[in-house]
């Protein structure tokens, strides 16, 4: 979910800054720029992607994991992007260019990131609408029922109907340039999904059996501990709080030099991280209630809150109704969160090229529907086909985020190590208050995130984790 900015172009700088003062509306205060960019890093990531990871990597010890990373890798590589950006007042390539000419690239690499992830994210997306009009056309009980996903899913035209009507609906918003109406909604939807999210995830602890099923999400069994659950949480770390793709640049470019920095970042990751915790406490003690703790069922992946959710608002007491207003408040944050991932692309082609910007529009849609199809229908009449031993829409997700992040954080850390030093950074956040885990963001950005980094990678390499 996205709020107030979006990402700009690369080679306008007067109209960035243009942007930047019309922007200024939103970003008044601290907390201002602290719902903007927790609601960019708020969205499926932490709703959809969170859980099923969680749920399949050792529930307790992936929590642990994330936790520990968020509050060390994340919290160093966060730090680093806004202050990069509130020191050049600048996104992603230029950002790099103007600190150091040679850099540019890790701009660019950044930049693509969003351009894979923005199809499959539309098929999930797209999963959500379905979601939606079941219970707005009173089929909830269906949708409860076993198989039932499976059976949406891998249907040859139904998902990529729904994924182009999300597509569309994210095409219109970026085209008519209206991000801000929605943007506010969603300030407003954001609280609200949270407390729904709280409410969902303690009734779900009162279905008979899953008291053993929060046990296994909060507390961590270290003989589940693999590299792979490091991998994942890296990889989810990444997704969830947009790292390692130049947006968190882009929304340091408009913070304010009087704001505090550091206080920002903790407190936008403790957002987003509550956001995950809860969608996975909503979601894993519900799978053990139904499935008595079945090994598949926790390893069922990409469609478990699909598969979950109905069954959870099937024995709720009013459940459709809650099921309703949870979908649409779901589809909100996908649809922000879209919206500036879809921006982003939009801006990169618009700089590039000579062409109108609804042409850009018009074709990134375009493209985006057709590279969703292969993903979609990799659940489906596709299914047999893989990539690195993945289905089609699991393989961009793996490149995305355990590949191409990791090297764009190991390069982003090697960047601010050995070429512009770490002490520009820290003069950036002590612009205003002491930089009070100074030792900790020096330790990790020279020497802990580039090691941990190239292990991340080969292993992803290698494994194919
Ligand atoms: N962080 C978003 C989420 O949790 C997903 C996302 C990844 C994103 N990259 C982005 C959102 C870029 C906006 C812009 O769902």
């Amino acid at each position: 979910m996205k709020l107030y900015a979006c990402p700009k172009d690369e080679n306008n700088s007067e109209r960035e800054y243009e942007n930047m003062d019309d922007k200024k509306t939103g970003f008044t205060s601290k907390l201002g720029f602290v719902f903007a960019a927790a609601g960019s890093a708020v969205g499926l990531g932490n709703i959809w992607r969170f859980p099923y990871l969680a749920a399949k990597y050792g529930g307790g010890i992936f929590l642990l994991v994330y936790i520990v990373l968020a509050v060390t890798f994340g919290f160093s590589l966060m730090v680093t992007e806004i202050a990069i950006g509130r020191k050049t007042g600048k996104s992603a390539v230029k950002a790099f260019a103007s600190l150091d000419r040679r850099f540019s690239f890790i701009g660019y690499i950044a930049s693509a990131v969003p351009i894979i992830i923005f199809p499959y994210y539309c098929v999930i997306g797209g999963w959500v609408i379905k979601y939606l009009t079941i219970y707005f056309t009173g089929q909830g009980a269906e949708a409860a029922a076993d198989g039932y996903f499976d059976g949406f899913i891998s249907s040859p035209v139904s998902p990529i109907v729904f994924t182009c009507i999300f597509i569309f609906l994210t095409a219109v918003v970026v085209l008519m340039g209206v991000q801000k109406g929605i943007e506010k909604v969603s300030t407003v939807m954001m609280p609200v999904l949270v407390l729904l999210s709280i409410g969902i995830a303690v009734y779900s602890l009162t279905i008979d059996g899953a008291w053993e099923g929060f046990i296994y999400y909060i507390k961590p069994n270290f003989s589940d501990f693999s590299i792979k659950t490091v991998v994942a949480a890296m990889g989810q770390l990444f997704y969830s709080m947009s790292l390692a793709m130049g947006i968190m640049i882009t929304y340091g470019s408009y913070m304010r030099r009087e704001d505090n920095l550091e206080g920002s970042v903790r407190q936008i990751e403790i957002f987003d991280t509550a956001v995950a915790f809860f969608s996975g406490m909503m979601i894993i003690p519900a799978v053990y209630a139904f499935s008595g703790g079945d090994k598949d069922a926790l390893n069922q992946g990409a469609g478990l809150m699909f598969v979950t959710l109905p069954k959870v608002f099937d024995t709720m007491y009013g459940g459709k109704l809650v099921a309703a207003v949870f979908f649409v408040l779901v589809l909100l944050a996908a649809l922000t969160s879209s919206i500036s991932l879809m921006e982003t692309i939009v801006s990169i082609f618009s700089d590039k090229l000579k062409v109108k910007r609804w042409v850009i529009c018009v074709c990134v849609m375009l493209i985006s529907a057709e590279v969703a199809v292969p993903s979609s229908l990799g659940y489906g009449i596709w299914s047999d086909v893989k990539l690195l031993g993945r289905s089609i829409l699991d393989f961009f997700d793996f490149i995305s985020n355990n590949i191409m992040m990791p090297i764009t954080a190991l390069l982003t850390c090697i960047f601010v190590a050995f070429v512009i030093k770490p002490k520009t950074i820290e003069d950036e956040v002590e612009r205003t208050e002491n930089f009070r885990s100074k030792k900790l963001y020096r330790i990790m950005i020279s020497f802990v995130c580039p090691v941990f980094l190239v292990v991340i990678l080969i292993s992803s390499v290698i494994g194919y984790v």
